[in-house]
């Protein structure tokens, strides 16, 4: 197994080949969002009553949080993107480690087995290839939530004292807008005798989305989208029908796959308010860019150069600095790439160069000249948007490249290269 900045260059099954050149043309319909999915999945322990959740993406990541849920008692049944979670008793407040390890998402359950239990064992989600990814900032708010938390053997043990095991409402800062923490405490917090104030919250869509279930489900949830939210506890929740918010990051990937392709494309079932970060860089490099109510078509002829830093919502996401950054490889002139999340997301850049690309990498600053066109290579992604960003670039390179990497790809896109391929692009996943 490679370790976390080693990447392996043996040409793994399944891989795929990417004949680079092609102009895409046509509409690609965006899919549930991974990051919404993944936590409205965790908010069925909320409740004894059943959840339907509609636009749930086909990802190894959500068939492992299925997992998770099934092993803690929750009957799951899943039809196409529709997804039905019933936690009628939860039998098992302790998720195993060999389930949790890997998905990082599994953390989440801890804010509602403590919210509806009042007790909760998760194994710490530990490091992760694109950086360290503490949870202390989760653990801060459960405590101040009346929580009694330790960490004995990477397993995070928290129980709530008392005889009706319930969580009291707090004020609670946050060091730094954190998308987890923020959903852990929500979680927690709608379900504790009182008001919680989370103040520095993360203001990231998929966040307002977890808010909107929750208040759909009977919770008392206000100021979502900006830096305060207000919840006011409540007594139980019942069950819901819920849909999950498209895929910015998807959306975004295809945005750019459009742009390094120097192509025209239609994006749709997107919300486009939530890309106007990704939508603003694109306009900077000089692509045509027009939003619809649910839709957004981009024309892509010169690329000039553009500085990207990466911020927490609404700023530029770091889901998307990777591909972004194959993009710059082919621009007209000199850009700043500067990643400011996460402290190891520069993989791709060894990648990119090894297709020809022009890039010096100062810790989390790259510099990029742009070249006219990168040439096909044998690569390898080590994180989930770096492997996307090799693809974006193989489309655009000169000749047939190899992509290995795909466990980490199908955690995050649902059947990317078919998509890909019916807008006309020329891909096959070698099983
Ligand atoms: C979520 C997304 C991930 C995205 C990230 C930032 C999910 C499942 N994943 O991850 O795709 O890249 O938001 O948009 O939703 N931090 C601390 N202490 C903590 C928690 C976080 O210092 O207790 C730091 C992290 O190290 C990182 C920053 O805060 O530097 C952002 O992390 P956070 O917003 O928590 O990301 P995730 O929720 O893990």
């Amino acid at each position: 197994m490679p370790v976390v900045g080693q990447i392996s260059r043996e040409i793994q099954k399944p891989h795929l080949e990417i004949l680079g050149g092609s102009k895409l043309a046509g509409e690609v319909k965006i899919g549930g969002a991974k990051n919404s999915a993944l936590v409205l999945m965790t908010a069925s322990l909320l409740t004894e009553e059943k959840i339907t959740l509609n636009n749930i993406p086909n990802l190894t990541d959500v068939r492992g949080m299925q997992e998770i849920l099934l092993a803690m008692g929750v009957n799951c049944e899943q039809k196409s993107d529709l997804l039905e979670l019933h936690a009628k008793q939860i039998l098992n407040s302790a998720p195993p480690y060999e389930l949790v390890n890997g998905l990082r998402a599994s953390f989440f359950c801890i804010g509602p087995l403590l919210g509806r239990l009042g007790q909760a064992k998760i194994p710490l989600p530990g490091g992760c290839r694109i950086g360290a990814r503490p949870v202390s900032e989760h653990i801060k708010g459960l405590k101040a939530l009346g929580a009694i938390v330790s960490v004995e053997h990477g397993v995070v043990k928290a129980s709530v004292p008392g005889i009706d095991k319930r969580l009291k409402g707090a004020s609670i800062v946050l060091d730094c807008p954190s998308v987890g923490a923020t959903e852990t405490i929500l979680m927690a917090a709608v379900l504790a005798q009182g008001t919680t104030t989370i103040e520095n919250a993360a203001q990231e869509p998929e966040v307002q989305d977890l808010a909107e279930m929750l208040n759909t489900m009977g919770a008392r949830i206000s100021g979502v989208g900006g830096t305060t939210i207000t919840i006011t506890g409540v007594k139980q929740l019942h069950g819901c029908t819920y849909t999950a918010i498209p895929d910015r990051i998807e959306a975004g990937t295809f945005l750019i796959a459009a742009a390094i392709t120097r192509s025209t494309l239609r994006i749709s079932s997107v919300i486009p308010g939530h890309l106007k970060a990704i939508i603003q860089k694109l306009r900077d490099c000089g692509c045509k860019i027009k939003t619809y109510e649910t839709s957004i078509t981009i024309a892509a002829d010169e690329i000039n150069s553009v500085d990207i830093t990466t911020q927490p919502y609404p700023g530029f996401p770091t889901d998307l600095q990777a591909p972004f950054m194959a993009l710059l490889t082919t621009a007209k002139g000199t850009s700043v790439v500067t990643e400011k999340i996460y402290e190891n997301r520069m993989q791709h850049v060894p990648e990119l160069q090894r297709m020809g690309a022009s890039i010096r990498l100062q810790t989390n600053t790259a510099v990029i000249e742009g070249i006219p066109q990168l040439s096909a290579a044998p690569v390898s992604g080590g994180d989930l948007r770096s492997t996307a960003a090799i693809v974006l670039a193989s489309m655009a390179a000169k000749g047939t490249s190899t992509v290995n990497g795909l466990n980490h790809l199908d955690r995050g896109y649902s059947g990317l290269e078919k998509k890909l391929n019916s807008v006309g692009g020329h891909i096959q996943r070698k099983d």
